[in-house]
């Protein structure tokens, strides 16, 4: 229904009708005083609860933002779609996914819990994401050195955002590392199922998830790389084919059935587009062949899901279904 909305020629009225609606349910959703910022990473908490902003990208390059759209946040688990799909574009589906599921876990995003097979269960919660970091540095052009395999990393992420500026929080980077008992548990709770490729180093495994995790975006960074995602890999700002469009399939995939943690079936349900949350406050979603979303509020529900974008992406299909384009 997005797609064809946003295919098909506004006539004025129409247009200026769908940004009128954009308008009013940002309004509402500004009103949401719900929800609450992340604290168990200490610098998170310093994030303004007021702040909230919505940018979209269409897969011709047209973008349009209302709120906080440059207001700067750390990607957090936003960034677990970015590492997949780069470990996946270089290393194949069959090779990732014999060390990591496709499976909801069903359970909190870092919950102390493999699947039947010993592995964890989806790339899109912590166990998953540390391990894929293991592949990126182990399996992925395995001669070059950590600080060259971040700068290789650092460049994928822009290429996928077009060169819109990307940045890194290295309070939020040294908060992770001070506050991380939880990921190191679940880091060496992995290595003692043999999860890890040979040669994993887990300090410095879990420094490159953290460092991914405190990349620094915008929601008009953030959704330029949501619409590199909806346009099979190819970033409507540069033309570039950043990614192989297999990989985007799959993280598509698995972010429409992983990607907001225990709330992923509801959210199916409920809104029907692939979708990326991180405790930062940030949702990113994909209407495929048609547009990518970003929202950012730090306040988050019991799912560590922001609640105004969660509500947002819930009215914006309301609306679509409702005017049946
Ligand atoms: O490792 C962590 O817990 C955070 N750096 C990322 C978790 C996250 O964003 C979960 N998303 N809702």
């Amino acid at each position: 229904l997005i797609s064809k909305a946003f295919r098909q020629q506004f006539v004025i009225p129409e247009f200026v009708q769908f940004t009128c609606k954009i308008e009013e349910t940002f309004r509402l959703c500004s009103e949401n005083k719900d929800g609450k910022v992340a604290s168990y990473i200490p610098q998170l908490a310093h994030m303004n609860p007021n702040y909230w902003g919505v940018s979209f990208c269409t897969v011709d390059g047209q973008r349009f933002s209302i709120g906080d759209d440059n207001i700067p946040f750390t990607m957090q688990s936003a960034s677990k779609v970015l590492t997949y799909v780069i470990a996946h574009s270089e290393l194949g589906a069959e090779r990732i996914h014999s060390y990591i599921g496709q499976e909801p876990s069903g359970r909190m995003f870092n919950e102390l819990v493999l699947n039947h097979n010993r592995k964890p269960h989806n790339p899109m919660i912590n166990a998953g994401a540390i391990l894929t970091a293991s592949l990126l540095q182990n399996l992925v052009r395995p001669e070059m050195r950590h600080c060259d395999k971040f700068q290789w990393i650092t460049r994928y992420f822009k290429r996928l955002a077009g060169g819109m500026p990307i940045g890194f929080n290295n309070a939020v980077f040294m908060s992770e590392i001070e506050d991380a008992d939880r990921n190191f548990a679940l880091a060496y709770y992995m290595k003692d199922n043999h999860c890890f490729p040979e040669g994993t180093n887990m300090e410095s495994c879990l420094d490159l998830y953290f460092q991914c995790c405190s990349m620094e975006v915008t929601t008009e960074t953030m959704s330029v790389i949501a619409a590199t995602l909806a346009n099979g890999g190819v970033c409507p700002i540069s033309g570039e084919q950043v990614l192989q469009s297999e990989s985007v399939r799959d993280a598509l995939s698995i972010m429409h059935s992983c990607g907001m943690y225990d709330y992923s079936g509801q959210f199916a349900f409920q809104v029907g587009l692939p979708a990326k949350s991180g405790v930062s406050g940030v949702i990113m979603c994909v209407v495929p062949n048609t547009l990518g979303i970003c929202c950012f509020s730090p306040p988050l529900d019991k799912y560590g899901n922001s609640v105004r974008g969660v509500q947002f992406c819930k009215a914006l299909v309301d609306y679509f279904n409702f005017h049946r384009y």
